[in-house]
């Protein structure tokens, strides 16, 4: 660093503090960054909306595919023109490439893996008394990263994190590497956090890990995942109750159960199959055959709920043959998902199947995502216009200023766009009024990916 840059750097260190923070990937990133940001708040950082305006620069990486990792750097390139901030990695990237981000990104000063969010407060003590290199790279915790600090933007639905970490290891997938291992949170501290969140207002809990199915209560009372989400949608004041994400290997049968009975768990699964294939599947190491997934499916099927299903699907895993995606595409119209993800194979570092030979072409990739991708786009818009004529209870999210139309979320996950009936006065309803509501919706109209209705209650 030159004279002036120090210079330039100690002010930033006197006037701190404000920050920005960008966040990558999927829900257990997001509900990081809520605690993160809390944890800066009350460190005296204020947020701010935008990079330029920020002392501290902050990314929460994904590094599951390359793409997301790209997408980081790229952001990284484009502050590196921009003298006297502090920028800081944090999340999947920082975990995967460790100090090599200091090389090549020199700009960067902080490096942080989730595993480490627990230290947060004491690396930025030392960044802020100026050092220039911080990490925070260890796996070997024991620790889940919680925080009474925890900055919610949503006033009504509230993410819960029960496990962090993965211990399978699936070919295909970086998480064991840039997670660790499993740790589950007591079944007390959630409960007691689900109730503290009901009694200011949030009705909507998701509980969050990388694979809920193997969450174990490390007190004592030794409870599994059923008994904790049937005891989560217990807590007075919660009306809904979803869970991200499970694997078909540790799901049983309890947790259709527990739906059954408890009518605040929504009735929407969501079980990642990778494959139709059960060849593809013991390539993926994934710990299961397509018929005792069909096993797990047929219990939803059977259930009294009637649960939607989704699920993510990987094209062009290594050695995925022709037959084998034929079997993945029979697979869609067996299951009929009411939603899938979809994604083309992307090799990343330190994964077993990097190795693996008969890497598939990208072109035959793209191929084979295209043609799932409009199977599937039928399949939907065949169940969506099945609810037409029927009523869904929705939580009203939002509101389209361009359509005029309120935004709701069923209980099955389903996007439902609604008008409601003119007030008798003539007056425009007050989003207040309406966000946050449970409201009766007739359906009139479907679409692949949302249904259309209207609301006959006046608010
Ligand atoms: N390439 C493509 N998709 C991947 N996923 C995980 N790792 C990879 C990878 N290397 C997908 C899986 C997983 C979802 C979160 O991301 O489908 O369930
Ligand atoms: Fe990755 Fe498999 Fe763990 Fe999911 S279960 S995070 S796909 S290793």
């Amino acid at each position: 660093m030159g004279e002036s840059d120090r210079k330039r750097y100690n002010c930033w260190i006197g006037a701190m503090k404000s920050f920005y923070l960008e966040t990558f990937g999927c829900q257990m990133n997001v509900h990081d960054s809520e605690k993160v940001i809390g944890t800066l708040e009350q460190r005296g950082y204020a947020q701010v909306d935008t990079a330029d305006a920020a002392d501290l620069v902050l990314y929460n990486t994904c590094s599951i595919r390359d793409k997301a990792e790209q997408k980081v750097f790229h952001r990284l390139q484009e502050g590196k023109r921009v003298k006297g901030k502090v920028f800081g990695v944090l999340g999947c990237v920082a975990q995967q490439e460790g100090e090599k981000i200091f090389e090549r990104a020199p700009h960067v000063s902080l490096v942080v893996g989730s595993a480490s969010y627990t230290k947060l407060g004491e690396l930025l003590v030392r960044i802020e008394a100026g050092e220039r290199k911080v990490t925070g790279l260890s796996l070997d915790t024991e620790d889940t990263f919680e925080t009474p600090l925890t900055r919610r933007d949503n006033p009504h639905r509230a993410y819960i994190t029960i496990i962090e970490g993965c211990d399978k290891s699936c070919a295909y997938c970086v998480v064991p590497f840039t997670r660790g291992p499993e740790r589950s949170r007591t079944s007390q501290s959630v409960i007691d956090e689900t109730a503290k969140l009901a009694s200011s207002g949030y009705s909507e809990i998701q509980l969050l890990g990388q694979n809920v199915n193997s969450y174990r209560d490390p007190s004592p009372a030794g409870w599994d995942f059923a008994r904790l989400l049937e005891a989560v949608g217990s807590v007075p004041g919660i009306r809904r109750v979803r869970f991200t994400t499970s694997h078909p290997r540790d799901f049983v049968k309890e947790i259709i159960d527990a739906i059954d009975r408890t009518e605040t768990l929504c009735n929407q699964v969501h079980l990642p199959v990778q494959s139709g294939s059960s060849r593809v599947l013991a390539a993926m190491q994934r710990q299961y055959t397509r018929d005792q997934y069909m096993q797990r499916i047929e219990w939803m099927k059977n259930a009294k709920r009637d649960i939607a299903i989704s699920t993510d699907i990987i094209v062009g895993f290594p050695g995925e043959t022709d037959e084998d995606f034929e079997h993945t595409l029979h697979l869609l119209d067996e299951v009929e998902y009411d939603s899938i993800f979809s994604f083309k194979y992307s090799q990343r570092p330190n994964t077993p199947a990097l190795k693996l030979e008969d890497q598939i072409p990208e072109e035959e990739k793209s191929r084979r995502l295209t043609i799932l991708q409009e199977r599937q786009r039928a399949i939907q818009m065949r169940r969506n216009t099945n609810l037409v004529g029927g009523r869904q209870e929705v939580l009203v999210e939002g509101s389209n200023s361009s359509t005029g139309q309120w935004i709701g979320r069923t209980s099955q996950n389903r996007i439902l766009n609604f008008t409601t009936a003119p007030r008798p006065d003539g007056t425009v309803i007050p989003r207040e009024r309406m966000i946050g509501n449970y409201l009766p919706v007739r359906v009139t109209r479907a679409g692949p990916n949302s249904l259309v209705g209207e609301c006959a209650i006046a608010v």
